[in-house]
């Protein structure tokens, strides 16, 4: 090795190790927490184990959930009902937002127009539409703007991930999901749809949640848009209402999609088969990879049926809320955007929205319903 290289690379080994350094000495990042519920708590567990982070707001109607975060937070955050009054606190740098999907675009656009770094809990938006207001109103901020897609700091979805990007099935041609669970937690906080006068668990009304592909099968389609890196060109899908008649949202799903780079994606849910693992099967030109949920992640190639792939390597085996808020954390101390941009947000909603418009006008949806 040159003496210049040598140098070249103790100096780079200094600044790495200074970064290091100032990052563990830099004052925590001040946060306020809006949604204090079901999601809310695996915020505030990433939160717990997070010394970077400091809890200094919350807001939720329910002064109870508030109660109950602020006691496992040591009784710190100021606490409002009103979740405006946590975006104009000086005392906050960052908003993290846990609501009902139909608040996401107002409390997002008010927290970048207020100076504030935004995690947004996904789906970004009900729609394309409001979707590219959050963000073109990021842009706009220069603020860090995130969407809450954790599942891909999971070990299981970044094993796949490094695998398929690795080469190890060659081109991806193919995906097949399927997903089951059973209805939605009745602790799921009620809405009252203005239009209809009708008062439900936000899940069940498509005014507050959009659809189930947006609110359940997103974080799937978070993982296909990232395998296959490809626009969405043609949409097929059908569903229903089938066990669920109190429900405006479907209880199955059937979408047929493809992709620009001639990729093809099969997608199926059902909401009344409780205990029912999933199962993922990713297609390439030199092998397969294939797992469920109650079984081994399998590769089968010409040489070899259901081998073991090598394992996933470079990943702390931290939560995954750990892992996305490092990340996010990072962006912001870089002043670079994250890997779970508004842009990578709207890629994977795109497969919902447009399974919804293709099921309820019964049609095939195609890029230029997204233009
Ligand atoms: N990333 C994931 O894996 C994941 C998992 C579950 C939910 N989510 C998302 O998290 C969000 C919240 O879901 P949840 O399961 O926590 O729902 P939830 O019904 O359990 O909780 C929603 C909370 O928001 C509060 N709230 C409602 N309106 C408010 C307002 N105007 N101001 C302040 N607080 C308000 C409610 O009081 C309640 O505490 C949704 O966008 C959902 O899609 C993400």
């Amino acid at each position: 090795m040159s003496s210049h290289s040598t140098l070249t690379r103790r100096l780079a080994l200094t600044q790495t190790a200074a970064a290091a350094a100032l990052a563990q000495s830099a004052p925590p990042a001040k946060l306020g927490l809006i949604g204090n519920g079901n999601r809310g708590t695996a915020h505030l567990a990433a939160y717990l184990k997070m010394p970077e982070i400091k809890v200094n707001a919350l807001s939720d109607l329910d002064s109870a959930r508030m109660d109950s975060y602020n006691s496992k937070l040591g009784g710190g955050a100021t606490k409002y009902v009103d979740w405006r009054e946590l975006i104009r606190d000086k005392n906050i740098d960052i908003v993290a937002i846990a609501t009902p999907n139909f608040l996401h675009p107002e409390m997002a656009i008010a927290a970048l127009r207020a100076g504030k770094h935004v995690l947004l809990e996904k789906p970004i938006a009900i729609n394309y539409q409001l979707a590219k207001q959050i963000e073109a109103e990021a842009r706009k901020s220069g603020k860090i703007f995130a969407v809450g897609m954790q599942r891909r700091y999971r070990g299981i979805d970044a094993h796949v991930q490094q695998l398929v990007d690795n080469g190890i099935i060659g081109q991806v041609r193919f995906i097949n999901i399927n997903e089951y669970r059973g209805d939605w937690s009745p602790k799921g906080w009620h809405y009252t749809d203005p239009k209809s006068g009708r008062t439900a668990n936000w899940r069940f009304l498509k005014s507050s949640s959009g659809s189930t592909e947006l609110e359940f099968s997103v974080h799937a389609f978070s993982q296909v848009v990232q395998l296959v890196k490809s626009p969405l060109a043609r949409c097929l899908a059908s569903g229903a209402i089938m066990h669920y008649k109190d429900h405006e949202t479907r209880d199955v799903c059937e979408g047929l999609i493809d992709f620009a780079n001639g990729v093809r994606f099969t997608y199926t849910f059902c909401l009344f088969a409780q205990g029912t693992p999933g199962r993922t099967v990713i297609v390439g030109d030199k092998g397969v990879l294939r797992y469920g949920e109650d079984g081994a992640l399998l590769l089968d190639t010409p040489a070899a049926k259901g081998q073991t792939p090598p394992p996933l390597t470079g990943h702390s085996g931290e939560l995954a809320e750990v892992l996305m808020y490092k990340e996010f954390l990072d962006a912001i101390r870089h002043n670079r955007p994250s890997a779970l941009s508004a842009a990578a947000a709207i890629d994977a909603a795109k497969l919902a929205w447009a399974m919804e418009i293709a099921t309820v006008e019964n049609r095939i949806v195609t890029a230029k319903d997204f233009a």
